[in-house]
């Protein structure tokens, strides 16, 4: 078994290692940015592979990971984890009909709450209590279904006809536009310093550095991870002020 996931403030990191450690601790989670990645996976059948809701989708990189590596999933046997911060309807649905278009077998789903990733807006805002107890009963679940997976179990989640009506009409077709490919709308004011921390922790590569500041290309995948964690919280996408940068460090 291996965990594969992006993970842009380490909520989905965090929920695939845990589960694929209880199940085996001895399986490796590796993010889906790893250079080797496609190579590693060649030589796994089951792959427990998480990532972020976005709109009641999976992020474009996520898709388009999928698609560009069409021919890894024949035969392989898939466990999706969505993680979000409210609702994602079929978000797990969302990369299990593409797999098995490709021929994967899929085991099952799991979608977990966890704090919210957009930092740069008021909207769905917890206080840090509130987000700690998120993360408390997410890490309830999670053990919960490890020793049902360890017991041959998978759960369902996002998976049938019902969760995607729910994700489709919930949300997916008023966004449709936000997920239809990568962004070229994050924008980097002049408080950057020009550190390169967001170049150099960017799944995508999106973000260069010139003249010794950050100027971002065409290519982000609305992980968050840059606006989360740049010091001079320089950096936003949805919205144009950074309210409170997410970790899910700050919450465990
Ligand atoms: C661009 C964007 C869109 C999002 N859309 C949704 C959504 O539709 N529903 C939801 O419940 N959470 C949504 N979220 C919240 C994230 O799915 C959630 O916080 C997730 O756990 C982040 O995981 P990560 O830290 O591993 O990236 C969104 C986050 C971002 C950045
Ligand atoms: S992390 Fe922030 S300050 Fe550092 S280079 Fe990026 S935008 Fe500039
Ligand atoms: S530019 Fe920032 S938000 Fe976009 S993919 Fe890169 S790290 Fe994620």
């Amino acid at each position: 078994m291996i965990g594969i996931y992006l993970s842009g403030t380490g909520n989905t990191k965090h929920c695939v290692e845990k589960l694929v450690y209880l199940i085996d601790d001895k399986s490796k989670c590796l993010p889906l940015e790893h250079p080797q990645i496609v190579h590693i996976l060649e030589k796994h059948y089951i792959i427990v592979l998480g990532y972020p809701t976005q709109f009641s989708n999976a992020p474009f990189m996520v898709r388009d990971f999928i698609k560009k590596n069409s021919s890894l999933w024949k035969g392989k046997k898939v466990f999706c984890v969505n993680t979000m911060g409210l609702f994602s309807g079929d978000g797990t649905g969302c990369t299990a009909r593409i797999l098995k278009k490709y021929g994967a077998e899929i085991l099952g789903g799991l979608q977990i709450k966890m704090p919210d990733s957009v930092c740069d807006s008021k909207l769905l805002k917890k206080d840090i209590e509130e987000n700690r107890q998120v993360v408390k009963n997410a890490d309830k679940r999670i053990e919960q279904v490890a020793e049902q997976i360890r017991c041959g179990k998978y759960p369902q989640e996002g998976l049938s006809f019902i969760a995607h009506i729910k994700g489709l009409f919930g949300q997916r077709l008023w966004f449709y536009h936000k997920t239809l490919g990568y962004t070229d709308k994050l924008k980097i004011s002049d408080a950057c310093i020009g550190c390169g921390l967001c170049s150099r922790e960017c799944p995508m590569g999106n973000i260069k550095i010139k003249d010794k500041k950050a100027v971002s290309g065409e290519q982000c995948t609305m992980c968050y991870r840059c606006i989360s964690l740049c010091p001079q919280k320089a950096i936003t996408l949805l919205g144009d002020q950074v309210i409170e940068q997410c970790r899910y460090e700050k919450y465990k």
